[in-house]
């Protein structure tokens, strides 16, 4: 490895959000406990990231700042590099976060009253955007068989020919069961909103997180008639850990669409994005690549520790494909909420993310975010082990 994936960070008392909710759960953590919650990584940025915004500090100057062509080339060439998806400059837009992307989406193209599909467990702020804003949740829940999740096409199908429902927001690759959805999949979906005149909302923040094996495809490259219905929510911060600069890439084809959503972020003054996030996106998306692979080696080992220690466990487990996130089903110990969060807490020193909160198909299980030190991880599951043992 030419980059340092090992060694061990203590983020406690710089605000990461990660750790502040640690300590909030339950304030006696031991100092070698790290939470495995809050989807950011628990390594350095990437040096090319660190240098370049402490070279172009030495500038000294940030002011505000608005996409410029270089930086936009630089994003069209991230994804016809990576993505094999050409689009123009003109097709991007941007918004601090991905949520703030996808939250003008929704406004962009629906009424309040008007009904969103989304398919759970799913990651909670696409369901909070839906209820705060007044818009109908649609759920067409996910189709567990045996921990591998699939679309409920029959009901997807069903619902999208409510005339009432307006949008599908979607997550690819889905946060939290980790799914990487197959081209085939990925045209069933399509196939079924473009008949029904349902516009997608598609969250590909994971977008270059994909696992060994597997094979992401950004939808709105399938074809001109889905580009034509789709608002693409990207960002380089999870692929380089970048999540606190707030940068964001909005990628619509469709000019209609685009200036809809524009004018949404507008009205919430949220089209302006800090300096240093398209400095950041910037030195990721031209020097990151070296970094990012590695990181995707890290990951993958990280699963498969996952999978070899659940599998003991008897506890079933999505089989991610891509994402950093491990979905895991604690019901066998048969805990009710409380008591399975006071013996990973007060116990096990497990900080998680309660799978309820990704909606009720999520209750009684456990999102593990994997981006950290192997070795670190395999500390905290031989502990989280050791207590299971003894029960
Ligand atoms: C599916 C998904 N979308 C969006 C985000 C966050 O996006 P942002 O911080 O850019 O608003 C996350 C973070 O975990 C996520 O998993």
């Amino acid at each position: 490895m030419n980059y340092d994936f090992e060694s061990k960070i203590s983020r406690k008392n710089t605000g990461s959000a990660k750790w502040e909710l640690m300590y909030k759960c339950y304030d006696k953590v031991c100092d070698d406990i790290v939470p495995l919650s809050v989807a950011d990584m628990e390594f350095h940025t990437p040096p090319c990231i660190v240098e370049g915004l402490k070279n172009f500090l030495d500038d000294g100057i940030l002011g505000y700042t608005m996409a410029y062509d270089s930086y936009l080339e630089i994003v069209k060439n991230w994804f016809k590099e990576q993505h094999d998806y050409n689009i123009e400059k003109e097709w991007i837009v941007q918004s601090p976060g991905v949520v703030d992307g996808f939250i003008a989406g929704l406004k962009a193209v629906c009424k309040e009253g008007e009904g969103v599909i989304i398919f759970k467990p799913i990651y909670p702020p696409m369901i909070a955007a839906i209820e705060n804003n007044n818009f109908k949740e649609v759920n067409v829940p996910l189709l567990n068989h045996n921990e591998r999740y699939e679309i409920d096409f029959d009901t997807l199908e069903k619902v999208a020919k409510d005339p009432n429902n307006k949008a599908l927001l979607f997550c690819s690759p889905h946060n939290p069961v980790g799914r990487v959805w197959s081209k085939e999949e990925l045209e069933r979906v399509g196939k079924i909103c473009l008949e029904n005149d349902i516009k997608i909302i598609c969250d590909e923040i994971w977008m270059d997180l994909i696992r060994p094996g597997n094979e992401h495809h950004i939808f709105a490259s399938l074809s001109k008639e889905l580009q034509n219905i789709i608002i693409t929510c990207t960002a380089p911060s999870k692929s380089f850990n970048i999540a606190g600069l707030k940068n964001s890439n909005i990628i619509i084809a469709n000019e209609e669409l685009r200036e809809a959503l524009r004018d949404e972020l507008i009205k919430m003054h949220l089209n302006s994005i800090n300096v240093l996030g398209y400095k950041a996106c910037e030195y990721a998306y031209t020097e990151g690549l070296p970094w990012l692979k590695e990181l995707l080696q890290v990951i993958d080992e990280n699963f498969k520790l996952c999978e070899e220690v659940f599998s003991k466990l008897n506890l079933p487990y999505s089989k991610a494909e891509g994402t950093y996130v491990f979905w895991v089903d604690f019901r066998p110990l048969g805990m009710d909420e409380e008591t399975l969060h006071k013996f990973l807490y007060e116990k096990a020193g497990i900080f998680t993310n309660p799978g309820k909160n990704f909606g009720p198909e999520g209750e009684g299980y456990e999102r593990f975010n994997v981006a950290l030190p192997t070795k670190i991880l395999k500390e905290h599951l031989d502990r989280l082990v050791s207590e299971i043992e003894k029960l």
